[in-house]
């Protein structure tokens, strides 16, 4: 399978139109390229700082890219990311697939070239999946013409894109592409370490679950560190037991798919829902995200009902 451009075109699109729009500072944050070919510009991610994750559906792309490339093979539409064959232990024991279902939060999406291959419901599903997860998105296309390559064309992009949530903050463009970076007021980005004690402190202020954080700490380091202890012999198993938890096998079971699924995609965890920076929906995430040293999450603002 022939890769989708050559090198020197890439880089001269790099250089004139997705490099410039790029945010500089990538340490600590993640570059989700999605429909990323061969994973040309996440090595250029890469190269300042990001931690990059591609999503790619045809394998032949895939096994073009560079070694050591973070590249899944999937669908974009529906974000189940299958991957069977790469990394963890868990796999390689179980050969079991990790799937992930949601959209990963990640500091910036590129959607370069990709959205002519998708209908227009579909462009407004991603779109709208991305509007909870991702703090800038960077799309490039082709300008209007005969070709078909050129939908959503810049203009068709400016009316799609919902003005609530997005601002264009920057754009660039040559004779046949442009690029548009836009900024998404509806999530933030915050330390894991700012989110971690806000967290702690909120739950033993309202008598909430305060001795969760330490067992459910020990279980994520149990799974990265394949410990084979079963799960009723842990602090965690006795922590669900003292909060009258039914159902303990099946929420050990769950909670280790999602620690096995992080640690499988290269840290890569959906946004968490927040109100004025407390944690409504994902403290377990927020804990495997420190116990995995992930320094920076998208969290998703909720507003007072
Ligand atoms: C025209 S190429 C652009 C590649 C790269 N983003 C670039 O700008 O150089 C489009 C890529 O998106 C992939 N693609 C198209 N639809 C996809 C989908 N629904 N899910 C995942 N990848 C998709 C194609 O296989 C192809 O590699």
């Amino acid at each position: 399978m022939k890769v989708y451009q050559n090198p020197i075109q890439h880089e001269k699109r790099w250089d004139q139109l997705v490099g410039p729009l790029v945010p500089k500072d990538g340490k600590d944050r993640l570059f989700l390229d999605l429909g990323c070919n061969a994973g040309f510009y996440m090595v250029k991610a890469e190269e300042l700082g990001y931690r990059a994750f591609g999503v790619e559906r045809e394998q032949g792309f895939i096994d073009q890219a560079p070694k050591g490339l973070n590249i899944t093979k999937g669908d974009i539409n529906t974000y189940r990311v299958y991957k069977s064959e790469r990394g963890s232990t868990f796999r390689r024991k179980t050969g079991e697939r990790i799937v992930l279902n949601e959209t990963p939060a990640a500091y910036i999406t590129l959607l370069a070239n990709v959205l002519y291959h998708q209908t227009d419901a579909q462009v407004e599903s991603i779109l709208r999946h991305l509007m909870y997860s991702s703090a800038y998105l960077l799309i490039m296309g082709r300008h209007k013409g005969s070709n078909v390559t050129s939908r959503p064309d810049r203009d068709h992009l400016g009316r799609i894109l919902d003005r609530k949530v997005w601002k264009i903050e920057n754009e660039t463009s040559t004779k046949k592409f442009y690029a548009v970076l836009a900024k998404n007021y509806s999530v933030e980005e915050w330390s894991v370490a700012e989110l971690y004690r806000q967290a702690v402190t909120y739950s033993i202020e309202n008598g909430g679950h305060r001795d969760f954080f330490e067992p459910f700490a020990d279980f994520v380091r149990r799974v990265i560190t394949d410990d084979d202890k079963p799960d009723d012999k842990t602090v965690y198993w006795q922590y669900l037991r003292s909060r009258k938890f039914r159902y303990r096998h099946g929420l050990c079971f769950w909670y280790r798919h999602m620690v096995e699924e992080a640690i499988a995609n290269g840290g890569i965890l959906t946004a968490l829902d927040c109100l004025d920076g407390r944690v409504l929906d994902g403290h377990h995430r927020l804990v495997i995200a420190k116990e995995l040293g992930i320094k920076r999450l998208i969290v998703r603002q909720r507003q007072e009902k």
